[in-house]
């Protein structure tokens, strides 16, 4: 087992393009991996970018070799594709796309209406003192709960006007329409009712652009609504809990609401496009694609020189954090996931879909053998690889990886005779001596191994 050395060199000379806020992303390595992969793989071929997320290893890479870019996740397909492929978008274009955007169809609004002002009614008052109401909206299961019976409608001003949005949208044969899925499901919760009801509007018009110009909109729409989501750390695993566990109204709160509950959805998503249509394009060709890892492999190993892994290391599932992304592309109205509490059918509050993807890397009893099987599979296709093994933090501190180094360089021996590793400390490094087999990596250190045969 060898060390080797990253020459110093920062990500400081790349305009780094972050479309989402996510987990483990790598963006601040990317100059270093690009690095370990060139030495890697001098030949410069094509790369598989196998658990791509936001894209960022694949973006750093794109004028340098052919990228292909795979996940499990639609946003994640997509907002690749608008990454590697961008297709760019006018400004006259952009401002056609706004004008029709911000108009919503009256039905639409009309059901919506007294929600959206008695929401922006309750955060005028929680700014003056009274901040009951505003819980009341922050606390309640969303409208698609109640509209599946799974909650009774509270005996209040809310829930009076819950109940009149119901009849509104069950009159207009609303209910289960394309059109208004990110309110019903996610509205008061992660959004403002106003703000949801946008992103409604936004992706009913993403769908009527053809497929070429369809991933850069809906990137942009995935970009929006990770700005402008009103949680602890922009993702969508823990709503926003007005109170603290004494039952005291959290400190900050009506200003952390306020805040983004007041973000402009069609002036963010303007920005976006902008963001998107001024990426610069790449001569290469890249392909992305949504597919698991093996799957992928074994389709597509033969056609690449070099594969990068960054597979997810702690017991949280991405799908869980990225839930609503991943629904606002496929606009499917899922059914919702239920756990049981005291033998007792219970919504989870953060309104996961059910069957949402479970990575076998992030399940302590399976992950040996999924690594077995990346490793396997990229020495079949005489595939040099290199592998992140990275501490991801989230909004509850840091969760331990579920797999140790050194099971995995044990797995990783019976596939490859070279096996290098280096630490990573931001975009400075670490050698480690070579004594490796001792090695005691930082718990919160990023690591890279590097395996070829
Ligand atoms: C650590 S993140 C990748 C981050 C990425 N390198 C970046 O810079 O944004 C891990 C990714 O693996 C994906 N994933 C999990 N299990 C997978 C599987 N079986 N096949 C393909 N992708 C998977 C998740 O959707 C997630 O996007």
């Amino acid at each position: 087992l060898n060390s080797f050395q990253f020459k110093p060199f920062s990500n400081n000379n790349y305009n780094t393009f972050r479309p989402i806020y996510y987990l483990g992303c790598k963006s601040s390595f990317s100059s270093i991996i690009s690095q370990a992969i060139d030495e890697l793989d001098p030949s410069g071929g094509r790369i598989i970018d196998l658990f791509s997320g936001t894209g960022a290893v694949g973006d750093f890479l794109k004028n340098k070799r052919e990228v292909l870019s795979i996940d499990i996740q639609e946003y994640s397909r997509t907002i690749c594709s608008a990454i590697l492929n961008p297709n760019l978008i006018s400004k006259e274009e952009i401002s056609t796309i706004i004008k029709n955007t911000s108009i919503f169809t009256n039905e639409n609004y009309h059901c919506f209406e007294r929600l959206i002002k008695y929401e922006h009614e309750c955060i005028q008052k929680a700014s003056i003192g009274e901040v009951d109401p505003l819980i009341e909206i922050l606390e309640s299961p969303t409208l698609i709960i109640f509209i599946e019976g799974n909650e009774i409608i509270p005996e209040s001003n809310f829930g009076d006007i819950v109940r009149h949005t119901i009849n509104n949208l069950a009159n207009f044969g609303l209910l289960d329409s394309k059109n208004t899925l990110i309110t019903r499901y996610y509205g008061g919760l992660y959004f403002s009712y106003m703000q949801s009801l946008h992103l409604d509007n936004i992706l009913s018009t993403v769908e009527l652009y053809g497929a070429n110009k369809r991933d850069t909109l809906m990137s942009a729409a995935l970009s929006t609504a990770s700005q402008i989501v009103n949680t602890v750390g922009k993702q969508f695993a823990q709503p926003i809990q007005p109170r603290s566990k004494s039952g005291k109204v959290k400190k900050g709160l009506v200003k952390t609401v306020q805040r983004d509950r007041s973000i402009d959805t069609l002036h963010a998503f303007k920005s976006w496009l902008f963001k998107y249509s001024s990426l610069p394009v790449s001569r290469k060709k890249h392909q992305i694609l949504c597919l698991d890892f093996a799957t992928a492999l074994n389709q597509y190993g033969k056609s690449a020189s070099v594969v990068y892994a960054d597979p997810p290391y702690t017991r949280d599932h991405y799908s869980r954090f990225y839930h609503v992304l991943e629904t606002m592309c496929l606009r499917d109205n899922p059914t919702i996931s239920f756990v049981k509490k005291n033998g007792k059918k219970t919504f989870t509050r953060a309104i996961y879909r059910e069957g949402r993807h479970q990575s076998d890397f992030c399940i302590r009893s399976a992950a040996p053998s999924a690594f077995e099987t990346l490793f396997s599979l990229a020495k079949d296709n005489d595939l040099p690889l290199i592998l992140s093994y990275s501490p991801h933090e989230n909004g509850d501190g840091t969760h331990p990886r579920v797999v140790t180094l050194d099971k995995i360089i044990e797995i990783a021996r019976m596939f490859y005779k070279h096996i290098a590793l280096s630490e990573i400390q931001g975009v400075t490094h670490n050698q480690l001596n070579s004594r490796l087999l001792k090695l005691k990596p930082r718990t919160n250190s990023e690591i890279l191994l590097k395996c070829h045969n």
